[in-house]
């Protein structure tokens, strides 16, 4: 029997009001997404899902507060650290962002080697691919796209741009879910979601869950 699999992608949203509806610090908030999305991986792995891709730091998120971001930036150390956990679940590791060489490009070393090390450590692995997207944003992706066409004067085409995206070997977007519910985008995979199904959620990410999973799998059918 060949299932259909499909492509989950996730804007994992409601960290800090999670944490504030607590009386917790934002960053007990971070924390508990980041073990949601542990938990998410996992009950992904087991269904008809090939891709699974989680926007995990924005372009847009370096403005906030520096204590806020260094803890992110180490929860996305620990993320990429679950190698144990993600071979068990035959899980492969994948990351688009802004190229760490490229001007702009914030990334710290730290964090670029343990993105390098995590892909490494499950190249071998043959189930879903879970990309995270650190330093992210989809207007600089196809822009980039747009110039890397002009420069090596390529026709601009659909499969062209398509091509010259971060990763040009991840499918369409099936579902789109997001969190905390906010009905917008904010920079997401522009490219990819164009025939996309939404699954708008009023959950915070850290509440999100397989039951949750489930229910946006199901507008697919
Ligand atoms: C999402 O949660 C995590 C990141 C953007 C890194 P937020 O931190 O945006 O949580 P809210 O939106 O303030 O509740
Ligand atoms: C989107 O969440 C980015 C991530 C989930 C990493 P934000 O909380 O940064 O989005 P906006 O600014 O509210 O649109
Ligand atoms: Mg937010």
């Amino acid at each position: 029997m060949e299932a259909r699999l499909v492509h989950v992608a996730c804007i994992m949203d409601g960290n800090g009001r999670w944490a504030r509806k607590r009386g917790l610090p934002r960053t007990a908030g971070h924390t508990a997404g980041e073990e949601s999305l542990s938990d998410v991986v996992r009950a992904a792995s087991k269904r008809e899902i090939s891709h699974l891709t989680v926007f995990g730091f924005s372009t847009e998120n370096w403005v906030r507060p520096r204590a806020e971001v260094r803890h992110i930036l180490g929860l996305h150390k620990k993320l990429f650290g679950r190698i144990k956990e993600l071979n068990e679940n035959n899980v492969r590791i994948n990351w688009i962002g802004r190229p760490f060489d490229e001007p702009g490009s914030r990334t710290p070393v730290y964090v670029q080697r343990a993105i390098r090390k995590a892909i490494e450590d499950t190249s071998a692995n043959t189930g879903m691919v879970l990309t995270v997207a650190f330093d992210y944003g989809s207007r600089a992706e196809i822009t980039r796209a747009a110039k890397n066409l002009v420069r090596d004067k390529k026709i601009i085409t659909t499969e062209n741009l398509s091509r010259n995206l971060y990763d040009s070997t991840l499918p369409p977007v099936d579902v789109l879910v997001r969190t905390s519910g906010e009905s917008r985008i904010s920079n997401f995979l522009l490219w990819q979601i164009s025939a996309a199904k939404i699954y708008f959620t009023d959950r915070p990410w850290p509440d999100f869950d397989a039951v949750e999973l489930d229910v946006a799998l199901s507008l697919l059918s």
